[in-house]
């Protein structure tokens, strides 16, 4: 970045990402210009040369932006009087908002495939844990006895949401701002839905004050992120806390972790660390988007420039995200045994006490409190709920005209295997439930890959269709 004033509005180290889109954009715009008639095909054809050898990089010079530095380029290249035609009927404003557009889109779609192939992954680790007991937790105290394959479809359902909501937003995304000029429109005759069909949009932003100056598709595209990384950073933070010795749920493959410099018997969970540090940069970078937006009047204002950079900075944090972690949860080595220790070692089922004498017509805050009294009194005698004896019931049931043999039934068959066993409920963390997630999850990852290559397919056929036109 320069001195002076014209370093400080420059925006050229945050546009080298956008010189392709402002190179393809400016091929469609010609074209357009050319089928309308509204410049010569001789002007046209010399432009669109010099745009392909501009795809080698332009030298910045003395321009401000990547628009100026490529115009700038064509009109050395072609010469003032063809490459003068290049920029008319259009604005730098509704430019870079088409440059944005052509970008976030392809990001968002970039995201989708990753975020699908991790949720596939976290899928794939289920189904090979579909009997893993563990102890699910609530204010991080042990709540209820649950399956690893059930904790996994948890991580890649919430996944598998913001893929949605990122879809949402590609929709919104996908249309050309194009001819909008700086705000009004023009009285050149631009064709704009031609340039939208060029480029493979979906149609176009038809309000021209709209079409220039918003911004919300990125405000939104960043926010789905700004979820996808807290989604993450929770994923993230349980294996933290599982990988530690006191938990020892998880060993990290070694690429995953790293050693202390000083203490060899530690293997640091960077990886997962960084993710939930990252997320806090992708919500500054969400921050940084609205709060650039929020104050302006309508219509474009530079302020619009700083979104850029955080737009792009929140893409390149999510989608370094998500494969590590794909390949971070597949190498993962998970321990049955110390899951199930854990799972056994506290009072973790006395809930199932409860449910099981509700099952026997007593209500359920009657069993509430004899469930209560037992595990206290088995936390005392320092046994699982499984290990009370006559007595404990007795005292447990005193009161409740509940009879103390069917309480220390219910405590005896409180197993964690009879647990999961007796889950019914749709969706649970119970044996029965978990086969059939597996595999809706599947079907439902292949159906949205199967979508998204439609759609991404579209916009790549639709620009290489536009390129091969434009060399012609
Ligand atoms: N560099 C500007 C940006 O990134 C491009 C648009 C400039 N338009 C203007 N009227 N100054 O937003």
């Amino acid at each position: 970045m320069g001195d002076g004033p014209l370093g400080y509005v420059s925006s050229m180290a945050d546009d080298a990402e956008l010189l392709m889109y402002d190179i393809d954009g400016s091929r469609a715009h010609v074209l357009m210009l050319e089928a309308r008639r509204i410049i010569p095909r001789r002007d046209a054809g010399r432009i669109l040369a010099a745009l392909s050898r501009a795809e080698a990089g332009v030298p910045a010079g003395r321009a401000e932006d990547i628009h100026e530095a490529l115009e700038a380029a064509v009109v050395r290249g072609a010469g003032r009087e063809s490459g003068g035609r290049m920029h008319t009927g259009r604005s730098r404003n509704d430019q870079v908002a088409l440059d944005m557009r052509m970008k976030v889109r392809d990001d968002t779609n970039a995201i989708c495939g990753m975020a699908l192939d991790l949720a596939g992954a976290l899928v794939g680790v289920a189904s090979a844990h579909k009997r893993t007991a563990m102890p699910l937790y609530t204010h991080m105290q042990q709540a209820q006895p649950g399956l690893l394959s059930h904790y996994m479809i948890s991580q890649a359902d919430a996944l598998l949401r913001d893929e949605e909501r990122l879809s949402g937003s590609y929709a919104r995304t996908n249309k050309s701002p194009l001819g909008a000029g700086p705000a009004g429109g023009t009285a050149i005759p631009v064709d704009r839905a031609m340039v939208a069909r060029l480029l493979g949009f979906d149609g176009i932003v038809e309000n021209s004050l709209d079409a220039a100056g918003s911004r919300d598709f990125a405000a939104e595209y960043v926010s789905v992120l700004a979820i996808m990384m807290a989604n993450l950073s929770r994923l993230a933070e349980d294996m933290v806390v599982w990988s530690t010795s006191e938990f020892g749920f998880v060993e990290l493959a070694d690429e995953f972790a790293s050693p202390s410099s000083v203490m060899p018997q530690k293997k640091n969970p960077d990886v997962l660390e960084l993710t939930r540090g990252r997320a806090g940069r992708v919500l500054g970078d969400l921050v940084a988007v609205i709060s650039s937006y929020k104050g302006l009047a309508s219509g474009y204002g530079r302020d619009l420039q700083e979104a850029k950079g955080a737009v792009f900075s929140a893409t390149r944090i999510a989608s370094g995200a998500l494969p590590v972690l794909g390949s971070l949860v597949s190498t993962a080595r998970f321990d049955r045994a110390r899951m199930l220790e854990a799972a056994e070692s506290g009072g973790i089922t006395a809930l199932d006490v409860s449910d099981a004498l509700v099952r026997a017509g007593v209500p359920f805050r009657t069993t509430h409190g004899i469930a209560g009294s037992l595990s206290r009194l088995a936390h005392e005698a320092g046994v699982p709920v499984t290990g009370v004896g006559i007595r404990e019931a007795g005292i447990a049931a005193r009161g409740t005209g509940v009879d103390p043999r069917a309480v220390l039934g219910a405590a005896r068959s409180a197993t964690v295997e009879a647990s999961l066993r007796a889950r019914a409920s749709a969706g649970s963390a119970g044996y029965s439930a978990q086969a059939g997630m597996v595999s809706s999850r599947r079907r439902e990852i292949a159906a949205r890959k199967r979508r998204l290559a439609v759609r991404s397919r579209r916009v790549a056929a639709a620009v290489s269709a536009m390129r091969k036109r434009a060399r012609r």
